[in-house]
């Protein structure tokens, strides 16, 4: 119990000094204890006798803090080290009160807000003990068939790095010692997101050059915001398992990079090493992981059954372990652990209270994608009578999405409480959910839907997988809607009543028909407590949507992997792809002109990356470039001219993507490199201005050197991935 002791001597000293001290008073026993990480939700009398035992870093899973205090309390008055314990969750999007998924904060564009929301997840959180969170999880994804897609922030490596980010920055606040601060987790390290057919766990074959411009660089943002630790990813990428490979968590991150805190494996992924195929045994995995440099094993026991014989044998250096230890007592004595071990007490609990709460509509609302629109939304004074159908109108676990561990589900607005709640005074609102779940196959109440609709000025179609469909193990081949929902829209479509369709759900699902049967559509996402109030703030026009698409829609499930910034090829496709009608039944070289396409479906998505309606209308011009000749070393300031050209007051991201056709290795057809959010009223005009420091077009060339090459460049600024103004610009020596 030495660390007691000097409680108050240590708050004077460095951080370092302090970690030296320490680390020269433990045994080898206590230095592997501060290695282990293990669940939570086991017997607590079991749990204690570890403790007390010092055989443990950090546990992970429990929430009450009268639990996490008392372990806490016998970590430091009766282990031998007395080494507080870190209490670590995944504290994915949201806490208590749950956030949009993280695909869905993405659609937002908003990193202000998303840091917000992100901050009161830190204060809710903490007040349960919770100093360590597993997130934000930074995996490109581009295969909506991975369930884990929800958990994302979408395609682009540009704007996972800027909103994971912002996360970090929530989540550690301004200091790690206050004690609402959270350890962030940057996850997972690394392409964890390409898993071979979206199959998850699976292999990824990314090479070098690709790995390191579009799947490390949110990493890198993150690490350079601070973000306190780093967890490995569960897949082989090109043969080697990621906590067991040197070079990925030594070379690059710690010695490349520069980050000092602490890795984490991902749950058993030490031990993974065995069934991956390139391990013996435990003793054999936590030697390879250790000397890699994954410091704290979750989960699997190996650092703690084996590193001590490692050690005694020769087969790790003691120095190594030390190094791991280290990086843990920085991170707890950064974190303030030794002064403050306790779950801290609130004045005024931030659980569920109104500004958590609002700060969770806000980001709904803003979450909310409009992909069609034929003048029936927002409803208007003429609408007196709604029917509400479907299995999501009413779920309030489901439209929390996956990984809402803490969210209860008695807390959920859900829509038709919502719109019975705002607009019930002045609207009929009838229910008929048709369908119990997703899943249900039922046409039981379809006529009665039917007849219900043919009464009702529109009708407000919820549909969309439930909550258990998407995130971790639950990748699908189908991306198509559930159960009887296309059936049932499809029977309601019939009527001749105008048909709002509303998603929810943890992906982009292929919903080209019931686009071409439905006069709106809003895609919601899984949208979190507040999903219902969001969504009736919208469908009733007390706000415009704003959210914009962080990935592309396919057309059908062939289509994947489809992503706006994708390479150019020798036999570009041209559009005009995709019709098997079309072709002679005599062809036989082909009369498609020899491009990349199918013959059965276009080319195209079927919504592209950054697309999104409002209930106005904006208008691009006077692009205009400061330079059209810059140095690597430069910041290119370009601007637009953005006009509210509707009738009300609403909000556009201004998207900024630059792209070249010739440099020493291929490249993307454009990449996002800028994005602003703005809101003018009705008729209203601004300039916006964009500084592009140059550094951001490096790549890494045909050399792998990261650098900037010169050369001509176009620049795109507009309100989605294809339509815009361009300028053009060159590269200089
Ligand atoms: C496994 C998941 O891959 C990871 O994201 C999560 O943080 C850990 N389990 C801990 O629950």
């Amino acid at each position: 119990m030495f660390a007691l002791l000097p409680f108050c001597v240590f708050a004077q000293q460095s951080i370092d000094q302090r970690v030296e001290e320490l680390l020269s008073k433990m045994t080898i026993e206590d230095k592997i204890g501060q290695l282990n990480q293990m669940d939570g939700r086991r017997d607590v009398e079991k749990i204690k006798d570890e403790v007390r035992r010092g055989t443990l870093t950090s546990i992970m899973n429990i929430v009450d803090p009268a639990v996490t205090n008392e372990l806490q309390r016998v970590a430091i008055e009766e282990s031998p080290a007395g080494i507080p314990l870190l209490f670590a969750r995944d504290v994915v999007h949201g806490f208590n009160t749950v956030l949009p998924i993280p695909l869905g904060m993405a659609a937002s564009w908003d990193e202000e807000l998303i840091e917000a929301a992100a901050r009161n997840t830190a204060l809710e959180a903490t007040e349960r003990g919770i100093r360590w969170a597993f997130a934000p999880m930074m995996d490109i994804a581009r295969d909506a068939r991975w369930g884990r897609i929800a958990e994302s922030f979408g395609e682009d490596t540009y704007m996972a790095g800027r909103l994971a980010a912002a996360v970090v920055r929530g989540y550690q606040g301004e200091s790690l010692s206050d004690q609402t601060s959270m350890a962030a987790c940057a996850k997972h390290f690394v392409g964890y997101g390409d898993a071979e057919g979206g199959r998850d766990y699976n292999t990824t074959t990314i090479p070098p050059r690709t790995l390191r411009d579009v799947y490390l660089p949110p990493f890198k943002a993150c690490v350079d915001d601070g973000c306190a630790s780093i967890m490995t990813s569960f897949n082989d990428n090109d043969g080697l398992p990621s906590t067991g490979n040197r070079w990925l968590l030594t070379e690059l991150l710690r010695e490349q990079w520069g980050f000092e805190g602490v890795v984490v494996s991902d749950w058993g992924s030490v031990a993974g090493l065995i069934p991956h195929g390139v391990a013996h045994d435990k003793r054999d995995a936590a030697q390879q992981c250790i000397v890699a440099g994954c410091d704290v094993d979750m989960s699997s026991r190996s650092y703690l059954l084996h590193l001590k014989d490692l050690i005694e044998k020769g087969e790790v250096d003691e120095a190594v372990l030390d190094e791991a230890v280290r990086r843990v007592l920085k991170l707890k004595m950064e974190l303030g652990l030794f002064e403050q071990p306790y779950a801290r007490t609130a004045e005024k609990s931030d659980i569920y209270s109104e500004e958590v709460l609002n700060t969770a509509c806000r980001l709904a609302e803003e979450s909310v994608v409009m992909l069609k629109n034929e003048s029936v939304l927002p409803l208007g004074e003429d609408v007196k009578r709604v029917l509400v159908v479907g299995p999501m109108a009413d779920a309030p676990y489901d439209q929390m999405g996956t990984w809402a561990l803490d969210g209860d589900k008695t807390h959920s607005v859900t829509p038709i409480m919502a719109l019975r709640e705002e607009w019930g005074d002045r609207v009929v609102i009838d229910y008929i959910p048709c369908l119990t779940h997703p899943r249900d196959k039922s046409t039981a109440e379809f006529k009665k839907m039917q007849k219900a609709a043919r009464k009702a000025d529109v009708v407000l179609a919820f549909v969309g997988e439930e909550q258990m469909m998407s995130g971790e193990a639950h990748s699908l081949s189908s991306l198509d809607l559930q159960g009887a929902q296309s059936q049932m829209l499809e029977a309601v479509a019939e009527v001749d009543t105008p048909l709002v369709t509303v998603f929810m759900a943890g992906r982009p699902l292929t919903i080209a028909r019931q686009v071409e049967i439905s006069d709106a559509i809003l895609y919601a996402w899984h949208p979190g407590t507040m999903g219902g109030k969001a969504l009736a703030n919208i469908i009733f026009g007390k706000s415009s949507p704003s959210g914009k698409l962080p990935v592309t829609f396919p057309r059908n499930v062939g289509q994947i992997p489809i992503y706006y910034n994708h390479k150019h090829t020798s036999h570009r496709a041209k559009g005009t792809e995709g019709n098997l009608d079309s072709i002679p039944r005599e062809a036989y070289q082909s009369v498609m002109g020899h491009t990349s396409s199918y013959l059965d479906v276009a080319p195209s998505p079927l919504f592209h990356f950054g697309y999104g309606l409002s209930y106005t209308t904006f208008e691009l011009s006077d692009i205009a470039i400061e330079k059209t000749a810059v140095t690597a070393d430069d910041t290119i300031r370009v601007s637009v001219v953005v006009k509210n050209s509707g009738t009300r007051e609403g909000t556009e991201v201004v998207q900024l993507y630059t792209g070249r056709k010739t440099a020493s290795v291929t490249q993307p057809m454009k990449e996002l490199k800028g994005f602003q959010r703005v809101t003018l009223a009705a008729g209203e005009s601004r300039k916006v201005e964009f500084e592009l420091p140059v550094s951001r077009l490096a790549f890494h060339n045909r050399d792998m050197v990261l650098a900037v090459e010169e050369g001509k460049y176009t620049l795109w600024l507009g309100t989605d991935s294809q339509n815009g103004l361009k300028t053009y610009f060159k590269i200089i020596k």
